[in-house]
């Protein structure tokens, strides 16, 4: 029986360049989808996959996001002097409880792996997960979100798990690639991974989606990872070292990803998040008319 996956890390650390200026001073994790941030959004899918313990890899101009988790008391006094009961409670039943957070700095910005390998002692000597906050999953038949489905299979495979999509081949130089070995149908034996081949190089057409499944022997490896693609520590480098001597498996999940990294992958994502609300969806649609789409 593999060890319960209890902590997630996720990396906040980025510069988001891509949203300049909306990025000076706003961390890009807390631009919202819809009327949630981001980082919500990506919480809320750790959360329905049993994770209790968040830890935060944050960097200077990223403090905005320890408040976001923590009680707001003037604004909750304000709500209940004027009996907004609703969005009081609302606030309060998704705060995480006392103690599930914690936050370390990466101080500069030298890489995802970097920023994984500056979590090693609060995750200590345990598997845990990784979520990339800039990409948002929403749920497909399968009702349970990518996070969720990547602890199935660790369930099923132990050791550790990535879960992956298929693009374009003519995209996948923009993204880590895996190959595939036994298949399973949803799940895969991982054989090898490359960080950003180069065009018509890929070994699939299959991509690391941001969301993992990692042993803790990672944190040795990536503390000797050389630089990679982009002169950054990439974590698909450390995760090719550790499947030197362990099993990964990759899960094709059931769901769609946005990267909001991207500005399209973040203004589909509004309005994806948008149709699938009830209050929301028939106003959008007639808007959308409006303009032509
Ligand atoms: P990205 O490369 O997409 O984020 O990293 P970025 O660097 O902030 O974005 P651009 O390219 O400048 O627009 C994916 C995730 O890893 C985190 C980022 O915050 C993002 O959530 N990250 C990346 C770190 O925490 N530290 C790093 O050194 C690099």
């Amino acid at each position: 029986m593999p060890k319960r996956i209890r902590k997630a890390v996720l990396p906040v650390a980025g510069l988001g360049t891509r949203f300049l200026p909306a990025t000076k001073t706003v961390p890009k994790e807390m631009l919202t989808v819809v009327d949630r941030p981001i980082l919500q959004h990506v919480v809320d899918e750790a959360m329905a996959a049993g994770i209790e313990h968040f830890v935060f890899v944050t960097g200077r101009n990223k403090a905005v996001i320890e408040d976001h988790f923590d009680n707001a008391y003037e604004l909750e006094d304000t709500l209940r002097r004027r009996g907004k009961t609703k969005e009081l409670q609302a606030l309060l039943d998704e705060l995480p409880d006392p103690g599930a957070c914690s936050f370390t700095r990466q101080q500069a910005p030298l890489g995802l792996g970097h920023a994984i390998w500056c979590a090693r002692e609060i995750v200590g000597d345990e598997p845990f997960a990784v979520l990339l906050p800039d990409m948002v999953t929403m749920a497909g038949t399968a009702k349970t979100r990518c996070l969720a489905q990547c602890v199935e299979a660790y369930g099923k495979h132990g050791g550790n798990i990535i879960a992956v999509e298929e693009v374009a081949p003519e995209e996948t130089h923009q993204y880590g690639v895996v190959s595939v070995g036994k298949d399973f149908g949803r799940d895969f034996e991982i054989t090898s991974m490359i960080e950003k081949p180069p065009k018509g190089t890929a070994p699939s057409n299959l991509i690391i989606s941001g969301r993992y499944v990692l042993q803790p022997e990672i944190f040795a490896i990536l503390e000797n990872v050389e630089k990679g693609a982009g002169g950054e520590i990439q974590l698909t480098d450390g995760m090719k070292g550790l499947a030197a001597s362990q099993a990964f498996h990759g899960v094709r999940f059931d769901g769609r990803t946005y990267d909001c990294g991207s500005k399209i992958g973040f203004l589909t994502a509004n309005l994806a998040f948008a149709l699938e609300r009830p209050e929301l969806a028939e106003a959008l649609r007639a808007e959308a008319r409006k303009l032509g789409l």
